[in-house]
């Protein structure tokens, strides 16, 4: 696929065929990730790739977690606040998203349905963690932003579809746990990745984006 029709067309998934990735493909994805760019070439990423019976397993586990509503130990905490401007497109996502399925807002069994889905993954056959060392600080973050995108911008290209999560982040200890990764590494995102279902009605919400003359100054 071309860089620009795949970056043009790419979209988060959030309902995926059970088939398995094969793992010729997973490398190919985790191969190109490898090349993204980072500060002084740091290469701060560290990640863990989990199928079959043991992604299984640690779904059921965080289902648990999620719907016993347990407490919660995100490494990086989500904001207390947002300015105005994106506090309105945060509530507009959610409102379309429900919308999507169908779930008015005052539905609360319907929300928390789309709400636990997180910990399933969506279903997805296969989830990749995002970790890097705690003692880094924000250019490393940055980098690891490029590497999710290059991950999931190849995954795309080779027909796997995926979403990146912040919220399954809120148990980082027991995955972190479940998974033998360092207390003291910071989960950034999952991504749950697998083949897009084509006939999910979930995978037919398309998010808004700002035009460019929103946000472009042109100068010159
Ligand atoms: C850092 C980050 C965290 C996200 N967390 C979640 C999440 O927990 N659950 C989810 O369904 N989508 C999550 N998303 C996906 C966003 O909702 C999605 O990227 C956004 O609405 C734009 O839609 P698009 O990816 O289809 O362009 C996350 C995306 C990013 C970049």
């Amino acid at each position: 696929m071309e860089a620009f029709e795949c970056i043009k067309s790419r979209q988060s998934y959030r309902a995926f065929k059970p088939d398995p990735v094969p793992g010729e493909t997973l490398q190919k994805i985790v191969e190109a990730a490898s090349n993204s760019p980072s500060y002084t070439n740091t290469q701060p990423w560290e990640m863990a790739v989990v199928t079959g019976k043991k992604k299984d397993t640690l779904s059921q586990k965080l289902l648990e977690l999620a719907k016993a509503n347990a407490p919660t130990s995100p490494d990086i905490p989500a904001p207390a606040s947002w300015p105005e401007q994106m506090l309105r497109r945060r509530e507009e996502h959610g409102a379309r998203r429900l919308n999507t399925i169908g779930v008015k807002r005052e539905d609360k069994e319907g929300r928390e349905a789309l709400r636990l889905m997180n910990y399933e993954f969506y279903g997805a056959p296969c989830v990749a963690f995002l970790f890097m060392d705690s003692s880094l600080g924000e250019w490393s973050i940055f980098d690891m932003g490029l590497f999710a995108q290059n991950l999931i911008l190849t995954a795309y290209s080779l027909g796997v579809g995926s979403c990146i999560q912040a919220s399954v982040t809120e148990y980082a200890k027991e995955i972190k746990e479940f998974l033998d990764v360092a207390e003291d590494k910071k989960l950034l995102v999952s991504i749950p990745m697998g083949y897009p279902a084509p006939d999910a009605v979930l995978n037919t919400y398309r998010s808004l984006k700002k035009a460019p003359q929103e946000f472009v100054q042109w100068h010159g």
